[in-house]
């Protein structure tokens, strides 16, 4: 049986839409049919610019699928024919998300509320690891806010700083900081998103229209006279925003960030800050056990609107949508405006 992917076949080479075998799922795998895929700045990257090291071509690249169990691998339990799940494809000759079907271990995905759309469900699974991860993981993986998923834990009085917060990951922080009862919770992002990033927890937003990256230390003083104990940077490609982030941390304070490996500045020791970085996948360490928890508890999360998934911009015309679309993740992904950008590999002509 044989499906539509859009396919990699060497670095830097455009993508190809071509015919590929429908995977088998192993032992512990699921057969899924993907009726929603996330676009994501790393696609784009790796595609373009051969960004990630180790990639092995030819790759199906994809970090976000939503769909439906077609088939069970050997000794799989808990799930039948039609669930809806989702997850971060891994990404491979096979196996990522701009695909029609592709093969996932159990561990690593769950079952999407009857509530969320697969859209909704596809704007999650990687932006959401890249939060939660740096977040709430324990100590050293990440800043420890809420290892277990407490619903109790509560870190009311205090004040977070989002920088980036209207970019997936940040809307996703936002919604995490909220859940742990922070009572102040203060983002850097276009003025224009601030009645959406107010609706799903930001209490103070600083335009970052019209107050420059260098600025916003003594801007945020302005805005609160609470120290500035857990800074999340969401947004990390521009210069000097992890410097800026760091700047605006109280000592003692913690610096989680997207960033797959943020440098450790010399004074950090003296100051008692911490920084954190991520690869945001639940399938390599350090993060496997906190993953297979964080997977076991984002249905109820979502199911109980405490965590909110993206708002969507639909890309038309499925896996061929992709190749026109992913451009728009150049130059800060101005083009993206606080949407998810997501399609449907079903819908592929
Ligand atoms: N480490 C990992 O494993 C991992 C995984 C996924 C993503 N990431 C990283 O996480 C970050 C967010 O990814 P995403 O997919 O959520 O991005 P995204 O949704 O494409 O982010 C788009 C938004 O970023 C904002 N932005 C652009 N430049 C900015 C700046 N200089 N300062 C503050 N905000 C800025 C813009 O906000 P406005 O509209 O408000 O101007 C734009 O709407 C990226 O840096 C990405 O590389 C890391």
């Amino acid at each position: 049986m044989s499906q539509k992917a859009l396919v990699v076949e060497t670095a830097k080479t455009p993508f190809v839409l071509k015919s590929v075998p429908i995977p088998k799922p192993g032992p512990g795998e699921l057969l899924v049919k993907i009726m929603a895929t996330g676009l994501n700045p790393v696609d784009h990257f790796v595609q373009a610019y051969d960004l990630l090291p180790n990639v092995k071509y030819p790759i199906i690249l994809g970090c976000d699928a939503a769909g439906t169990v077609e088939e069970l691998g050997e000794g799989v339990q808990g799930y039948t024919k039609g669930d809806r799940v989702f997850f971060v494809p891994d990404l491979g000759a096979s196996s990522g998300g701009f695909q029609q079907y592709t093969a996932i271990s159990v561990d690593h995905l769950a079952k999407i509320p009857s509530r969320i759309s697969f859209e909704e469900a596809a704007s999650l699974p990687l932006t959401f690891c890249t939060a939660v991860i740096p977040l709430l993981a324990a100590n050293p993986v990440g800043a420890g806010l809420n290892p277990t998923f407490d619903p109790n834990v509560s870190f009311k009085g205090d004040s977070a700083l989002v920088i980036g917060g209207s970019s997936s990951v940040g809307q996703y922080a936002i919604q995490l900081l909220k859940y742990v009862g922070y009572s102040e919770i203060i983002t850097y992002a276009s003025a224009k998103h601030s009645d959406y990033l107010k609706s799903i927890g930001a209490t103070h937003v600083i335009d970052r229209t019209t107050v420059a990256l260098s600025a916003l230390p003594d801007t945020i003083k302005t805005v609160t006279s609470s120290p500035i104990k857990l800074v999340y940077v969401a947004f990390v490609q521009a210069p000097e925003i992890m410097e800026v982030g760091y700047s605006c941390l109280a000592h003692g304070g913690q610096m989680p960030t997207a960033h797959p490996a943020p440098t450790k500045p010399e004074d950090a020791e003296a100051t008692g800050r911490k920084i954190y970085g991520v690869y945001a996948s639940t399938r390599i360490e350090p993060n496997i056990e906190f993953g297979n928890l964080m997977w076991k508890n984002i249905s109820k999360l979502l199911e109980d609107g405490v965590i909110k998934p993206n708002r969507i911009e639909h890309v038309p015309n499925g896996l061929a949508g992709i190749a026109g679309t992913l451009p728009r993740f150049e130059g800060g992904s101005a083009g993206i405006n606080g949407m998810k950008l997501v399609l449907n590999p079903q819908e592929t002509p």
